[in-house]
């Protein structure tokens, strides 16, 4: 069958690389793609948000799947507007239709969903624009540190900790009533800081079965020792050591399964990847938030994990017959190293030459923000590409990564040389 991916990250190569092995696989396209998903699928140029126009592309190339890597066209309504457009709502769409994307869309939605359902999170109160004295008073009340999270997207930038109270007032203000991030801030949620250890975690819903997938953690800070601002993410692991069986035994069944009943019970027919960032406090699990998604770098370390066909398991999925699947997982540990242009996630240069790339040995590189300009490879992005190992050990795999990691290189790359040494001690 033809598949199409949509996205243009590490995440999408990652997806593209495990698809293009299944022998169920005819054409693999990627829209609109880097220069990664270019050496293994046929790229597209059309974006995320051109629904028409993917439309149009999907029926004149018999396109039978399509697998959307990122949250915007999610949360934009993709999956209702193949649903629909009668000739294009035979295409299965892999992803939650707008109101299941809200788990993501808004933060507001989703604490609403936790609180009814009963799954763990951080207790929380949400501020819309004319409530902003409110908000204020009840900062005074507040303890510290305090999050405050924007409700809508806000590509990774809506979320603000902070210790000082007068700080979490000005924030709140320019949220509400400066709309500092649009929209997306036309409500606040102001929630308590859970203090512990992060962790991902996957399950892929057909509306009525599931699937848990290898879990991951992430490294979002920029700097060694988890410093400075936040990113996309620097760098991933699977497994993670603490999530052991006792610990994912809890996560399975106060957190999973009151979350895939509760979609059930909203009458959300909710089809695609469940993202659970999760926070462990103490021996507790705690969802800091819902994605609509895949993590991007975790997919980088979760696929290459993933011993079944992915093809079957999106094919299963779009039957509804994701019961008849059995995840197998590698056990062997997984590492990446997100290489990034120097200065992310502040400004930064594109189009630098990469060199190396084809040096590397025993490591694979997912590329993320690389475009293909006469004949080479450039930088396009803050998050340039993904160096993923299997190895016997966290200590083993990094050390692989480590070392393709200081042979890829361009004027400026960064990356960070502490990944997953937290989880050695
Ligand atoms: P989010 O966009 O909701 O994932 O938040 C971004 C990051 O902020 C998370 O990955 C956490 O590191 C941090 N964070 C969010 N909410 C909390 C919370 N309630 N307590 C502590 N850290 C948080
Ligand atoms: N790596 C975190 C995310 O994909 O949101």
């Amino acid at each position: 069958m033809n598949i199409l991916i949509l996205g243009s990250g590490g995440r999408e190569h990652a997806f593209a690389y495990k698809i293009a092995q299944s022998p169920l696989c005819k054409n693999l396209f990627v829209a609109p793609g880097n220069a990664g998903t270019a050496s293994i699928a046929t790229n597209v140029a059309i974006e995320v948000l051109e629904f028409e126009k993917l439309g149009k592309f999907a029926l004149e190339n018999q396109i039978e799947i399509i697998l959307v890597g990122p949250e915007v066209p999610l949360v934009a309504g993709i999956v209702d507007y193949f649903k629909e457009e009668k000739s294009l709502s035979k295409i299965a769409v892999i992803g939650p239709d707008r109101i299941g994307a809200q788990l993501e869309g808004s933060k507001d939605f989703s604490k609403q969903f936790m609180n009814k359902y009963g799954i763990p999170t951080a207790a929380s109160r949400t501020f819309t624009a004319s409530e902003l004295t409110e908000g204020l008073a009840y900062l005074d009340t507040h303890s510290t540190p305090i999050v405050l999270k924007a409700d809508g997207l806000a590509a990774g930038k809506g979320v603000i900790i902070t210790s000082s109270i007068a700080e979490a007032k000005a924030t709140l203000k320019e949220m509400l009533a400066d709309k500092k991030f649009g929209e997306a801030s036309s409500k606040v949620v102001i929630e308590q800081f859970l203090d512990g250890i992060e962790l991902s975690v996957f399950a892929l819903s057909d509306g009525i079965n599931y699937v848990v997938l290898p879990e991951a953690k992430d490294y979002k800070r920029i700097g060694e020792g988890d410093t400075g601002p936040n990113t996309g993410g620097m760098g991933a692991v699977s497994p993670v050591p603490f999530a052991n069986n006792e610990f994912m035994a809890k996560v399975h069944s106060q957190v999973i399964v009151p979350t895939m009943e509760g979609l059930k019970s909203e009458g959300i027919n909710y089809v695609g990847f469940v993202f659970f960032g999760l926070i462990k406090v103490g021996d507790k699990p705690f969802v800091i938030e819902y994605n609509a998604r895949m993590g991007d770098p975790e997919t980088e370390v979760v696929i290459p994990r993933l011993e079944n066909d992915l093809v079957e398991i999106l094919v299963a999925t779009a039957a509804k017959k994701l019961n008849e699947i059995t995840i197998k997982t590698n056990p062997l540990t997984a590492t990446t190293l997100m290489l990034v242009a120097g200065g992310y996630p502040e400004a930064y240069h594109k189009g630098l030459e990469i060199s190396g790339l084809e040096n590397i040995k025993e490591v694979h590189a997912f590329h993320a923000g690389t475009k293909l300009s006469d004949g080479k490879i450039v930088t396009n992005g803050g998050r340039v590409v993904a160096l993923t190992a299997l190895g016997n050990s966290i200590t083993d795999a990094l050390a692989k990564s480590n070392t393709a990691a200081q042979q890829v290189t361009w004027q400026g790359r960064y990356y960070r040389t502490d990944i997953g040494k937290d989880l050695l001690k």
